[in-house]
């Protein structure tokens, strides 16, 4: 059985004193209660995992809130050039040396917003895995794409382009994937349990073809687009899927906790 992950993606919310609020608040939550004790026995036999993707400004306040090492950091972008003129970017090293344990790349904002292109996430993930920093590669299909029939099409080119030179034991032990179709990113329209492990089936199918069934079984994908404490359960609890990559319902600390305790 795959650690499952819970990860919550705040985007451009929550500057440093509310994260050092948030942080300390969910540290006390999962010290309190029953079942926050119980989803603090899990984390602590790496049944779950829980991660908490802040913006940059305010990793270091994530870091230096943490009283344990229960919550992860991850970074929401980075570039692939260690250093340079590259006015804005952020690069590996330094998300590694702010105490960084992963970093989001390729999320639906970043392609469809800021136009980043297969050919550019696949020098971030490729630089990625080179460094001490582990990648949550998004992938999804927009409302257009689904509607025509072409979700698998879609997941196929995004996922072909990000993986050309990688191998079976890097994608088994490094990479974690992320299905977030766009049209359920922040519009409160959910994929059914069925359609999401559909997809996240898919995406474990195409690393089979890839890279053999030990790896596709290895890899871990988690859904995202619209989960809150009402679906949570529902979701996780489907064969393909590993974990939880949350936005609107990470940013409440209550529903955040309440996703991570329903999920042991
Ligand atoms: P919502 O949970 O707000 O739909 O956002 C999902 C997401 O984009 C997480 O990366």
């Amino acid at each position: 059985m795959h650690k499952k992950m819970i990860a919550g993606n705040w985007k451009m919310n929550c500057g440093q004193s509310a994260t050092s609020d948030f942080i300390n608040k969910l540290e006390d939550l999962l010290e309190s209660d029953e079942t926050g004790k119980r989803s603090s026995k899990a984390i602590e036999s790496e049944l779950i995992e829980i991660v908490i993707a802040p913006p940059f400004t305010s990793i270091g306040a994530a870091v230096a809130a943490r009283r344990s090492e229960k919550i992860n950091i991850s970074a929401q972008n980075v570039h692939y050039e260690p250093k340079g003129a590259f006015t804005g970017e952020i690069s590996l090293g330094m998300l590694e040396e702010a105490g960084c344990k992963y970093v989001i790349i390729g999320h639906s904002e970043r392609r469809h917003v800021f136009g980043e292109t297969n050919e550019l996430l696949e020098r971030k993930l490729v630089a990625t895995l080179e460094s001490k920093v582990l990648p949550i590669f998004c992938v999804g299909e927009l409302l257009a794409d689904r509607e025509a029939g072409r979700t698998e099409t879609v997941l196929r080119q995004q996922l072909e382009a990000a993986w050309l030179s990688l191998t079976s034991d890097v994608v088994a032990e490094m990479l974690v994937v992320a299905y977030e179709p766009v049209w359920a990113i922040g519009t409160g329209k959910t994929a059914s349990d069925k359609d999401a492990d559909d997809a996240c089936g898919f995406i474990r199918e195409l690393a089979q073809e890839k890279f053999g069934a030990a790896t596709a079984d290895a890899l871990r994908v988690l859904y995202g687009g619209s989960v809150k404490p009402e679906n949570s359960a529902g979701i996780l609890a489907q064969k393909n899927i590993d974990g939880l990559l949350i936005g609107g319902a990470s940013l409440d600390v209550d529903s955040f906790t309440k996703i991570i305790t329903t999920s042991v």
